[in-house]
């Protein structure tokens, strides 16, 4: 299979296209290490309606024609967010500050088991921080040994870990990864 017939949307509003994200990630995530299930995916569906309605929400889809193979999306965190603070290790707070403007936070990538290795995740996040006015990029991704096509996609374009933490209550905890915006000011923690 190759990406030929790969397409790309980008969108600032989910809408219509919920269940269908919802159909995706189902499929994507029950997957190891995740192996989440029908539920996990229902409240997938009511976080992802609620996340599509914070500042600077920006969501791109790849189809094979028709057919929705992968996702991803992101917005800014906002000036009062508990993000860094749920750091196991604080950081200065110069870096931990926030405006509303400064962040973009990338909450879901997926692609479907099919489609994988052509690239369509490097494309979804190319075309998902391209023109971004924050100066840096932050997501979380599992420390477990399946999930390394996630770990090394995230290290191969550019992302640092500045910690650990545990976003909920019963949620296993994550690896916290920052990418400056390219050509943006410098950002270290
Ligand atoms: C992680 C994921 C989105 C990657 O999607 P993809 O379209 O296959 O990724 P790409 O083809 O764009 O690959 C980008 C880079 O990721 C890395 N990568 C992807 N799959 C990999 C694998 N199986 N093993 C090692 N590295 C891998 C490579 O560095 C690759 O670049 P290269 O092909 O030039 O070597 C996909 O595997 C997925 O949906 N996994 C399950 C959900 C998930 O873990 N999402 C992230 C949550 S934090």
């Amino acid at each position: 299979m190759t990406t030929t017939g790969v397409t790309y949307e980008r969108t600032g509003e989910a809408g219509r296209r919920l269940d269908a994200l919802a159909r995706v990630y189902q499929e994507v995530y029950a997957e190891p290490p995740y192996r989440e299930g029908p539920r996990d995916a229902a409240d997938f569906r009511v976080r992802a309606g609620r996340q599509a309605m914070r500042d600077g929400f920006r969501l791109v889809l790849a189809r094979d024609g028709d057919e929705l193979v992968g996702f991803s999306y992101g917005y800014r965190l906002p000036a009062d967010t508990g993000w860094w603070k749920a750091l196991e290790e604080p950081l200065d707070d110069a870096f931990a500050e926030e405006n509303g403007r400064r962040t973009f936070n990338v909450a879901e990538l997926a692609v479907r088991g099919a489609w994988r290795r052509q690239g369509i995740a490097a494309a979804m996040h190319r075309l998902l921080i391209a023109d971004q006015e924050a100066e840096r990029i932050t997501l979380t991704v599992r420390p477990d040994p399946e999930a390394a096509p996630a770990r090394t996609a995230y290290a191969s374009w550019g992302y640092r870990k500045v910690g650990r933490a545990r976003y909920g209550d019963g949620h296993p905890a994550c690896d916290v990864m920052v990418l400056p915006v390219p050509g943006g000011p410098a950002t270290g923690p």
